[in-house]
């Protein structure tokens, strides 16, 4: 532990200075800066090329210290009890005297706030007395990073840390619901939409493709490896990377697995870093085995989707 401390006393110097540094997550990792402070917030949108119109995620350590920014709600409250902290974001109504810089929300009213689930990031938050706005470490359309070296291979020197926190548990984005009126998903992810089913016990609007985008993480390029991505393939074509999820008798070089045993959390896991293998080994393009459309695997059937567009 005590190697950890020395770590998160780096990360906050960093911080405290309004630079930029990678962070871990249980989801994905973060490019994370002060929200609080202008320049700081700029400067993940230079690194990132991230247009300016697309607000950032700001993470807090709990509740209290979110009720200084926004305006907080009954479904809210619901689902923070049960499953904050964890994979999921909320939209909420900005305060009139929030400190948020204004360029992590282009200056809309409302703000997507999150409670990660990482042991030395929630360290990190304890020792701040700000939240950190972050957006996933990856260039603007490209795989996220979910290891400490993905984040160096995304921005190189470009950032001056990385706080290593292993590899993500989860592996894909937060769930992003909208609780301002009626609770309306806006992005599939780490979260199981079961699970806000059940504790909100209503109905849940879907608005994961709308025409005019709000959350531009819904457009429809995005987690592109960089090469083109086929799904729902059954056998590969020559030189083709194939990622699969259930083990085959053969060994072949071109197999990728996400899981060896149909299992869609694991698959979720290691569902970037397949991706970025493949485009690192030099592959031109990438199949990926049907994936089944429950659980987790309408989350990475959303990335897929989205990734199949290069
Ligand atoms: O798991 C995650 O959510 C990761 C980790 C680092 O927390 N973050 C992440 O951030 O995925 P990012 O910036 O890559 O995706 C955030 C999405 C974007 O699509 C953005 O448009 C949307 O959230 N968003 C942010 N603020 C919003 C708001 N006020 N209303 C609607 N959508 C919003
Ligand atoms: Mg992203």
């Amino acid at each position: 532990m005590k190697s950890y401390q020395s770590k998160i006393k780096k990360a906050k110097n960093y911080l405290d200075n309004n630079c930029c540094i990678g962070v871990p997550t249980e989801t994905v990792y973060g490019l994370a800066a002060n929200a609080y402070i202008d320049s700081a917030v700029k400067k993940i949108f230079r690194l990132k090329k991230r247009p300016k119109n697309n607000p950032l995620i700001v993470h807090y350590l709990d509740i209290d210290s979110l009720k200084r920014d926004c305006l907080i709600n009954d479904d809210f409250i619901k689902l923070y009890k049960k499953i904050s902290p964890g994979p999921i974001t909320y939209i909420l109504k900005l305060k009139k005297d929030s400190r948020i810089s204004k360029y992590v929300t282009n200056k809309k009213k409302s703000l997507a706030v999150r409670f990660p689930n990482h042991k030395i990031f929630r360290k990190l938050l304890r020792e701040l007395n700000y939240p950190l706005a972050a957006p996933s470490a990856n260039i603007s359309t490209r795989l996220s990073a979910v290891q400490a070296s993905d984040v160096k291979e995304e921005f190189g020197g470009k950032i001056e840390y990385v706080l290593d926190g292993g590899k993500c548990s989860v592996g894909l984005e937060s769930t992003i619901i909208n609780l301002i009126n009626k609770p309306t998903i806006l992005r599939l992810g780490g979260l199981n939409i079961s699970k806000i089913k059940k504790i909100l016990g209503k109905k849940i609007i879907f608005n994961i493709n709308p025409k005019n985008k709000i959350a531009p993480g819904q457009s429809r390029l995005h987690y592109s490896p960089g090469i083109p991505l086929r799904m729902n393939v059954i056998k590969p074509k020559n030189g083709e990377a194939f990622n699969l999820i259930k083990k085959r008798k053969t060994k072949l070089k071109n197999y990728f697995y996400l899981s060896t045993k149909n299992n869609l959390d694991e698959a979720a896991k290691n569902l970037y870093t397949c991706l970025r293998k493949a485009k690192n080994k030099g592959y031109k393009s990438i199949a990926v085995e049907k994936i089944p459309d429950k659980g987790l695997g309408k989350a990475i059937n959303d990335r897929l989707q989205r990734a199949s567009r290069y």
